[in-house]
C-alpha cells in the first residue's frame, strides 16, 4: 500500500529522488536541496511503500496558486499513478488554487495526462523547448 505524507529533505531517499528531477548541471541539485531545507515557502510530500521512499513532490504554496517544482517517482514504481496522486495530495492541502508549473518536452505529456493545459515558452536555451502548464482547481482529472 502506498502512503502519502509530508516529508523533509533529509528523510531517507528524498535527495536521490529529487536529484532525478532537479537536472544534472553542476551544483544545481545542491542548491535545490538547500532551498528545501531553508525556504519556508516550499514543502515536500512523499509516497512510501513499507517505509521505502518511492515518490516525492516539492512545491511552492502561494495565496493564489500552487507551483510544483520537482516531482519524481522511483523507476521501479513508475506508471502506477504515484505522481498523479502526489499532485492530488498537494491540491487537497491547498484547495481552490490553480496549479502552474514549467516543464520540458519529455515531461509535458505527463501533465497533459493529468488535465493540465500546456503552452510552449519556446526555446529558453538553444534546442531546449520549455512549456508552461496550468490546471484550474475545477478541472482536475
Ligand atoms: C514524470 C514522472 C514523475 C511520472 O511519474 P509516474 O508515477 O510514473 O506518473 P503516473 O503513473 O502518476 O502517471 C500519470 C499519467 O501520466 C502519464 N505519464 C507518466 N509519465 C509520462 C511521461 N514521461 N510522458 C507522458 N506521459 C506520462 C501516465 O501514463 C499516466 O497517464 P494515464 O493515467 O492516462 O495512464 C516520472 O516519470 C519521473 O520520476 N521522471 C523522472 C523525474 C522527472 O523528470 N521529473 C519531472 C521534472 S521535475
Amino acid at each position: 500500500m502506498v502512503r502519502f505524507h509530508s516529508a523533509q529533505v533529509d528523510d531517507r531517499g528524498v535527495v536521490e529522488l529529487l536529484s532525478t528531477a532537479a537536472g544534472g548541471q553542476s551544483g544545481r541539485p545542491e542548491a535545490v536541496m538547500r532551498r528545501y531545507r531553508d525556504d519556508p515557502t516550499v514543502a515536500l510530500i512523499a509516497a512510501t511503500v513499507a517505509d521505502r521512499m518511492v515518490g516525492v513532490v516539492g512545491y511552492e504554496a502561494h495565496d493564489d496558486r500552487i507551483v510544483p517544482l520537482h516531482i519524481a517517482t522511483h523507476t521501479a514504481h513508475r506508471r502506477r499513478g504515484i505522481a498523479r496522486q502526489l499532485l492530488t495530495v498537494v491540491a487537497s492541502r491547498r484547495p481552490g488554487r490553480v496549479s502552474v508549473a514549467e516543464t520540458d518536452r519529455e515531461i509535458v505529456g505527463f501533465y497533459i495526462a493529468l488535465g493540465y493545459t500546456a503552452t510552449s515558452l519556446g526555446q529558453t536555451d538553444p534546442g531546449v523547448e520549455r512549456f508552461s502548464v496550468c490546471l484550474r482547481p475545477d478541472s482536475a482529472q
